[in-house]
């Protein structure tokens, strides 16, 4: 059975609630005709009430940036799978590598202490992940290898590792509903966007880790994003290759006309 696309814009830090709220406004009628494409925006939490209300009625689903595995507690900050389907959260994403304090533009006033700080690891994201999927959200697990890693000839192992360690003891029909999202970090934020045939090559070596951890059934059925630099110019040559079933967006998702493009370049 062929997999549904879904291209899922990530605002990051971006938008006030008033923002927020136009951008969807325009998006919608834009989009309005793209149903064989889901389609995921995800606001900062802030702005997620806002953006409900807005995508009402509309086949855009919302999603969160992340969420904590716990259901509540003393966890200042921490925001619980609960709270954002209540919220009206579809999906969430998790794992992201700005979340794991791997960033693709270097911060030059960011210490090493400060990125660890950031904290996400493969077993919070196994642990999120989980969690996530017991309240009933579709998680965007993020995966993807660094500069460094990638020139040592190490991006399929660094890889390999994330999907087994993220998504360990999930059943195969958990595994086959969710997302996962290729995500290169060198390619996030930097304009330079992974090989076409290259993308399509390392999200073959995640479904084939897939298949090989939870069964071929599992593999043919999670569907797997590229993220990094998708814009409206390149997202149809990404979108078109067999193993690659939509995109993660960040800048480019920022702004409706561009967003809308990138989405009906899934279709
Ligand atoms: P850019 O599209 O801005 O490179 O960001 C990609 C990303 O990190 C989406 O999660």
């Amino acid at each position: 059975m062929a997999r549904m696309p879904i291209v899922a814009g990530n605002w990051k830090m971006h938008k006030t609630i008033a923002e927020a709220r136009d951008l969807v406004n325009a998006l919608k009628p834009q989009v309005a005709d793209a149903t064989g494409v889901e389609v995921v925006v995800c606001p900062p939490y802030t702005a997620l009430a806002a953006v409900r209300e807005a995508v009402a009625g509309s086949q855009i689903a919302l999603g969160a940036q992340d969420v904590f595995w716990k259901e509540k507690g003393a966890y200042t900050s921490q925001v619980a799978p609960g709270m954002l389907t209540d919220a009206g959260c579809r999906y969430v994403i998790i794992g992201h590598s700005e979340s794991r304090g791997r960033f693709g533009v270097p911060e030059p006033e960011m210490t090493e202490a400060l990125l660890r700080w950031f904290g996400e690891t493969d077993e919070s994201v196994n642990r999120k992940t989980k969690a996530a999927l017991a309240a009933g959200l579709i998680p965007i697990v993020c995966v993807g290898e660094t500069l460094d890693e990638r020139r040592a000839g190490q991006a399929d192992a660094v890889i390999a590792g994330q999907v087994e360690r993220g998504l360990a003891g999930l059943s195969a029909a958990q595994v086959a509903g969710m997302v996962i999202a290729y995500e290169p970090v060198w390619a996030i934020g930097t304009g330079e966007t992974c090989d076409t045939p290259e993308a399509n090559r390392i999200c073959g070596v995640i479904r084939s880790v897939v298949a090989r951890v939870f069964g071929a059934e599992a593999a043919e059925a999670v569907r797997i994003q590229y993220g990094g630099s998708v814009k409206p110019g390149n997202a149809r040559e990404l979108f078109s290759q067999p193993e690659i079933d939509g995109g993660l967006v960040g800048g480019a998702a920022l702004e409706a006309d561009s967003f809308a493009q990138i989405v009906k370049a899934a279709l």
